[in-house]
């Protein structure tokens, strides 16, 4: 018997699970770390606590556990975050993470100087604010005593391989949302890289998510009783290591996550970019490539509005009011843009709205229309995939928000689609164990272990009346975006 670990380096928590090689899930052991939001629509974490939660985490999840079977591990991660070390691999900032806003000039420079289409046909992708290239022109602006530090950049899962192993990596999925990979050749993009002013010699060494990086430095294993040479492979960025953990890996597959963000994630075995760039064109976990929408605030506005604003976590009792003849019969509707939004408007200057209330308007209203807002902005994206001729008759869904019975209902009514959960519905985590099982041999490839280890559980099917009066509904949410765009500069 041999076990395999799977970490979840995710915005609120790392979560880590211990899987045996049945694939079986032995123990999962979360630690939250601060998300730190220096000014609005600015979004930090320390990569030291990133560090010291999977260490603790490491503690508990392998403690009265037989440690000497631990053969891998497997990070995913959040994507697109700036980690910069100096040249004794300290860290010199706090990273800039994958929601932050602040790069709105630097991402009009490179979309409009630059050119969406150059970008496009040197990285697959244009800018997004989140993504790495424009935080690092921020801070060569903005901060040039800490740019002129740089010895090293990575994304946040690649610093934990990083001193797990000593290696500084990353792999294609995460290097993919950095905007300096040629995605289709699966190499830096040297002309990126000038226009960023970095160096090669400044970036990781990639590899496939699925290769074997380096193993447990003897300090580290010595610390947590690991044996010699367990191995790291490089992971994934948390979106792909999610598919992964869902089964949706080679062609045509999709998997939506509803956790921080909200994604819609599209397998496939070949490399194509959407024409528009409003969905990202990145590689795979599997080896192959996929694209994705992806949301700013999904789950995320849901506890907004429940714990900070109405001061309660019990979700089930906020949602119990809304029957099920309340569904598509709201008359109060959500932009859920509460750090901007990413695919597919593109927006750093959008803000969350509730537009429609009325003296009868409820509490339940309220939480009802965040949690339909999330789904009519996911069904912005699906509508992209769908102008692309891409058939998603089906959707995988996974992530902490696809616990709740009434969001799946409503997700699968807004889609039209039936969505299926996977027994083991830990995502990315489980995700990264199956890529560490592949690169310890123990599967030939990441289908292999998709085939052989995920398994479905349920699935909520939609209900074509219900479909038809979430239509309606859509319809109308639709046009709300674009009459306050314009306001939304004002307000900041
Ligand atoms: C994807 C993205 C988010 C983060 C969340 O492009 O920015 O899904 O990866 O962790």
């Amino acid at each position: 018997m041999s076990y395999y670990i799977g970490i979840d380096l995710g915005t609120s928590a790392v979560k880590l699970l211990l899987v045996d090689e049945t694939g079986a899930i032995r123990r999962e052991v979360t630690k939250e770390y601060p998300l730190i939001f220096p000014q609005p629509g600015w979004s930090e974490q320390n990569p030291l606590d990133w560090w010291s939660a999977c260490c603790e985490g490491l503690g508990e999840l392998l403690e009265g556990e037989d440690r000497s079977l631990v053969a891998g591990i497997g990070c995913g991660g959040q994507m697109h975050g700036l980690v910069a070390l100096d040249e004794k691999d300290e860290v010199i900032r706090p990273a800039i993470l994958w929601n932050d806003g602040r790069t709105g000039e630097e991402v009009e420079y490179l979309n409009t100087v630059v050119g969406k289409d150059r970008l496009s046909a040197l990285t697959a992708n244009i800018a997004f604010a989140g993504f790495t290239a424009p935080k690092i022109l921020w801070m060569r602006k903005n901060e040039p005593e800490n740019f002129a530090r740089i010895a090293k950049i990575m994304l946040p899962k690649d610093y934990i391989n990083y001193r797990l192993t000593g290696v500084h990596c990353c792999d294609y999925s995460d290097a993919s949302g950095m905007l300096l990979l040629d995605v289709a050749h699966k190499r830096w993009s040297r002309e990126m890289l000038e226009i960023c002013g970095v160096s090669e010699a400044q970036m990781p060494r990639l590899f496939e998510s699925f290769e074997v990086v380096g193993t447990v430095k003897a300090g580290i294993a010595g610390e947590l009783g690991l044996p010699a040479g367990v191995k790291v492979v490089a992971g994934a960025g948390d979106n792909a290591a999610a598919a992964v953990g869902t089964g949706v890996v080679g062609e045509g597959g999709c998997n939506l996550s509803l956790g921080t963000s909200g994604t819609l994630f599209i397998s496939s075995e070949h490399f194509g970019v959407d024409p528009n760039n409003a969905l990202h064109a990145f590689a795979h976990a599997d080896g192959g490539y996929h694209l994705m929408g992806c949301m700013l605030s999904a789950a995320s506005c849901n506890k907004w509005l429940c714990e900070d604003v109405l001061k309660t976590s019990d979700y089930p009792t906020e949602q119990a009011p809304i029957t099920a003849e309340k569904l598509g019969r709201n008359h109060v509707f959500f932009l859920p843009y509460l750090m901007g939004e990413r695919s597919p408007i593109n927006d750093v200057n959008a803000r969350g709205c509730f537009v429609g209330m009325t003296m009868d308007t409820s509490r339940a209203d309220l939480v009802q229309a965040v949690l339909e807002g999330v789904a009519f902005a996911i069904r912005d994206s699906f509508e992209v995939a769908r102008s692309l001729g891409l058939d998603i008759p089906r959707s995988k869904l996974c992530g902490g928000g696809a616990k709740s019975p009434l969001w799946r209902t409503i997700f699968s009514n807004v889609l039209g689609i039936p969505l299926d959960m996977v027994k083991t519905e830990q995502g990315p985590g489980y995700g990264g164990a199956m890529l560490a099982m592949v690169g310890c041999g123990k599967f030939a490839s990441v289908q292999a272990a998709a085939d052989a280890l995920v398994e479905l559980a349920s699935t909520t099917e939609p209900d074509p009346e219900l479909t038809a009066r979430y239509e309606a509904q859509y319809q109308k949410f639709r046009k709300i975006y674009p009459a306050m765009k314009n306001v939304f500069p004002e307000l900041q």
